[in-house]
């Protein structure tokens, strides 16, 4: 019993994508074209070309999840589209796409908070029931949130500088690693010894779930200014990326277990925490969550790696949650450059 199929369009940073998912969790089709080499020489994700890049391909994307997915379009039962928080010139190709097809086809439209789509990830990849605690680790965001329902998010704590993926990101171009630097980071860090340098755990000890990663990258840069030359050279940037990759393990670990508490607490029922965005994809971090979660006895769930970072896939199945409950969007529904995931529009009937 394969229930309803729909097509999910993100296009909200540097990755254009469509997918097709099925209502009993099958991803009959999930497409991700990388723009990576398209923004390399910039250092990092340029917004217009981003846009243009969209519109250049996502067309020919979608025809492709759809034959890959033996699909046609009367086959399709609905159309979600990420429609923020992101760029707002690539989530505005990817939403009116979205429109104009549902408009032809006459089909519903679910406009997808992209952070939702990572939020109920871990339903699609593993089917886990509500509630459950998410750690969401990306390039543009570090939140801990408890996950209710569709809908339903309470937001334990964030970070109040920058995002940790974009430490990654900037601790990659300090070391002169390349772009992008999550990766890159964890590559160099597997060669590195994570104890010559000491750098700081920001937040660690303090009540309460924020974290912050300025301090750490500001760490990271003078570590750099006072080796000889003022440069890196590749086993000092080793063993730089490799202390940075054990201090946000421990930083997100003490700011993990403390929401733990606060979770056991809200919601006994609940038993899994999950860590998804594209820093999840990091084995180390993986590994040091699974381990600390696991000592505080709830169930660790990490989606593929192909399933942390941004998917067009993970948007058809926040849309496939959304129809099922029957929350659609009109056409007047306007793309988001920011959509905290405590604003979402909830099914009737109150929280669960
Ligand atoms: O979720 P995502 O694909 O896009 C956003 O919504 O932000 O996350 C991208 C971020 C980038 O900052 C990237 O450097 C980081 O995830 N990332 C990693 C790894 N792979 C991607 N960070 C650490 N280790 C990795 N293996
Ligand atoms: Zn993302």
């Amino acid at each position: 019993m394969q229930g309803m199929i729909v097509l999910g369009i993100e296009t909200s940073c540097d990755e254009t994508a469509a997918a097709v998912v099925a209502g009993d969790r099958r991803i009959l089709s999930d497409i991700v074209l990388s723009q990576i080499e398209e923004h390399r020489p910039y250092g990092g994700v340029v917004p217009e070309i981003a846009a243009r890049s969209h519109l250049d391909h996502l067309d020919r994307l979608i025809a492709q999840a759809l034959t890959e997915a033996r699909c046609g379009w009367d086959d399709l039962d609905g159309i979600a589209a990420t429609a923020g928080p992101g760029l707002i010139g690539g989530v505005l190709v990817g939403l009116t796409t979205a429109k104009a097809i549902a408009m032809v086809r006459n089909l519903p439209l679910v406009a997808v908070n992209h952070l939702e789509g990572h939020a109920l990830t871990p339903r699609l990849t593993d089917g886990i029931d509500f509630p459950y605690l998410l750690l969401l680790v990306s390039g543009g965001h570090c939140q801990l949130v408890a996950v209710a329902g569709v809908g339903h998010y309470h937001r334990y704590g964030g970070t109040v500088d920058d995002a940790v993926g974009e430490a990654f990101d900037k601790t990659a171009a300090l070391l002169r690693l390349g772009y992008p630097g999550g990766p890159a980071v964890e590559a160099a860090a597997r060669q590195g010894d994570p104890d010559r340098f000491a750098l700081p755990r920001p937040m660690a000890g303090r009540p309460g779930c924020d974290f912050s990663f300025s301090g750490l990258k500001t760490a990271v840069r003078h570590a750099v200014a006072a080796l000889p030359g003022g440069t890196a050279d590749t086993d000092s940037a080793a063993d730089l990326a490799a202390a940075f990759q054990e201090a946000v393990a421990d930083v997100l670990v003490d700011r993990t277990v403390n929401a733990i508490a606060r979770f056991r607490e809200e919601f006994p029922a609940g038993s899994h925490l999950v860590v998804a965005g594209g820093v999840a994809a990091n084995a180390r971090i993986r590994a040091v969550l699974a381990a600390a979660v696991a000592a505080q006895g709830l169930r660790f769930v990490a989606p593929p790696a192909t399933l942390c970072t941004d998917n067009a896939a993970m948007i058809a199945w926040a849309g496939l949650e959304r129809l099922r409950l029957g929350l659609t969007d009109g056409f007047d529904f306007a793309a988001r450059p920011r959509w905290p995931l405590d604003g979402l529009s909830v099914p009737s009937g109150g929280a669960p």
